[in-house]
């Protein structure tokens, strides 16, 4: 698929390609609804979105979900070397309900060596859930530090730099409707 021609949100920047577009994001969400909707038959559901990156997915993902749920987020920060992941995990905003006997589903933008997700699930999971599981956008396939089960993946992701539809280079390009890969 060849890049619009000009898209004001990009600033200037090319896009090499677009890796998902609208009309593909929105049909497997809609899927992921109906299979999350389906997995979870009696209890209480949690969906936590891990932000930023997640906004817009979880969004779009809690309207396709047909059954009763809550919605909370969780803001973690890395701290150490600024441009990876360094595996300390810090909660900068805790979620204000309790997670203990409630069915808890953590949502991620993208899973990349599973660094973050790997401290958050032992961090989380001590606080007693009946159930803890993940739904991830994307999922780079790469992730060897993570020892948890991805149950929900919206797609496998190509090993490039991804931005859009939550997902950021510095900030920018998050509202971007499709997710492409940077040049
Ligand atoms: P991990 O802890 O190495 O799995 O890193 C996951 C986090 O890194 C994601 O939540 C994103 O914020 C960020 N990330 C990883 N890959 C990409 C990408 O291709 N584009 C934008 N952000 C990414
Ligand atoms: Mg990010």
């Amino acid at each position: 698929m060849t890049a619009p021609v000009a898209d004001p949100r990009l600033k200037g920047r090319a896009v090499k390609r677009i890796a998902l577009d609208e009309q593909q994001i929105r049909r497997r969400v809609r899927e992921l609804g109906r299979e999350i909707s389906a997995a979870y038959p009696e209890g209480e559901l949690l969906v936590l979105g891990l932000l930023k990156g997640s906004f817009i997915f979880l969004a779009d993902l809690v309207r396709e979900i047909e059954r009763p749920l809550h919605v909370d987020f969780l803001v973690a920060s890395s701290y150490g070397d600024a441009m990876v992941s360094s595996g300390n995990v810090r909660l900068v905003y805790d979620p204000e309900t309790t997670l203990e006997g409630k069915h808890i589903l953590l949502v991620e933008d993208i899973v990349d060596s599973g660094r973050t997700l790997q401290k958050l699930v032992t961090l989380l999971g001590e606080r007693k859930p009946k159930s803890l599981e993940i739904c991830a956008l994307l999922d780079k396939k790469i992730a060897t530090e993570l020892h948890h089960p991805v149950k929900f993946i919206g797609f496998d992701a190509p090993h490039e730099f991804l931005v859009g539809y939550g997902l950021d280079h510095a900030e920018d390009f998050r509202h971007v409707p499709y997710v492409a890969s940077l040049q």
